[in-house]
């Protein structure tokens, strides 16, 4: 495992030739940021050694390197769901990869159905917290030491610097920002009435079938985290319809728009120096 992530970082690092500063994982749908980078270096996930395969046709994984406001930025377009067969040392490869090549900020993006009943479809929402419900971790197994300590401290594992900062900019452009709690499960079922009345009961904001491996990946190697969800449905009582793939996706395609400029203004005003080492 350490050898492949090793030697993949290697790979990369030859193509970008600099440690990028922010890490990304954009959702589906999400991936417009990609974009609007300077001097983008793309390699295709099919390119890059011991990198999990993507198998749906038309479903090009990639990353972009490139720079934005000053930083150097990494973007993986494409993300490995556990619900899709990988394992969860498949769904968390690029993260520590990113971590060997030294990043320290992570910040992950993903499509959410609502909980919480004063959220609305088409909000964004910083996750504070997290409940993992996927019935696996990424960490289970040997460790590795040289990535991170046998049972890491998951108490402090969303970034308030980070988190702060967006709020700020959230504010500033008159972007309706919400906050709370994020809930991971297996899928690919969404949930039935009861799963989401549980999923409430318990402290979730938002349920979503995704993020939470990466974020202990990454929380295990002592990178700050930052994640943001797009309610896409809402699974309350008062409103529960039946949820498709298309409406989920076509919300969080247009909640995109939002979620970029949120993002680009967030590393924008970003001071690296002020986020942990
Ligand atoms: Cl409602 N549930 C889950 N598990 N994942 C989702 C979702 C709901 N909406 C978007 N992703």
């Amino acid at each position: 495992m350490l050898d492949e992530i090793k030697s993949t970082a290697t790979f990369l690092k030859k193509k970008i030739n600099q440690t990028p500063d922010i890490v990304l994982i954009l959702g589906s749908g999400l991936g417009e940021l990609a974009t609007i980078l300077k001097d983008p270096v793309e390699v295709l996930y099919s390119d890059i050694p011991h990198f999990p395969q993507t198998t749906v046709a038309g479903h090009t994984g990639k990353l972009t390197f490139g720079e934005l406001h000053g930083k150097k930025i990494l973007i993986f377009q494409g993300r490995f769901h556990y619900y899709e067969g990988y394992s969860m040392n498949e769904v968390i490869f690029p993260i520590r990869v990113a971590g060997y090549m030294g990043a320290k900020n992570l910040i992950v993006t993903n499509a959410a159905g609502g909980l919480n009943p004063q959220f609305e479809v088409g909000e964004i929402m910083l996750i504070t917290d997290h409940i993992n419900q996927m019935g696996d971790n990424p960490l289970i197994g040997k460790n590795i030491d040289e990535l991170g300590p046998r049972f890491p401290d998951m108490t402090k594992t969303y970034s308030k610097e980070m988190n702060n900062l967006l709020v700020d900019v959230a504010n500033n452009t008159f972007v309706s920002l919400q906050s709370g709690v994020y809930v991971a499960v297996s899928g690919p079922t969404y949930e039935t009435p009861a799963e989401f009345k549980y999923l409430r009961i318990i402290g979730g904001d938002a349920v979503g079938m995704s993020t939470v491996p990466e974020v202990i990946a990454a929380k295990h190697m002592g990178m700050n985290v930052m994640g943001i969800s797009v309610i896409t449905d809402m699974g309350t009582d008062e409103n529960i319809e039946p949820i498709s793939h298309e409406e989920v996706q076509r919300v969080a395609q247009n909640t995109g728009k939002t979620l970029t400029k949120l993002l680009e203004n967030w590393i924008k005003q970003v001071d690296l120096a002020s986020l942990p080492a």
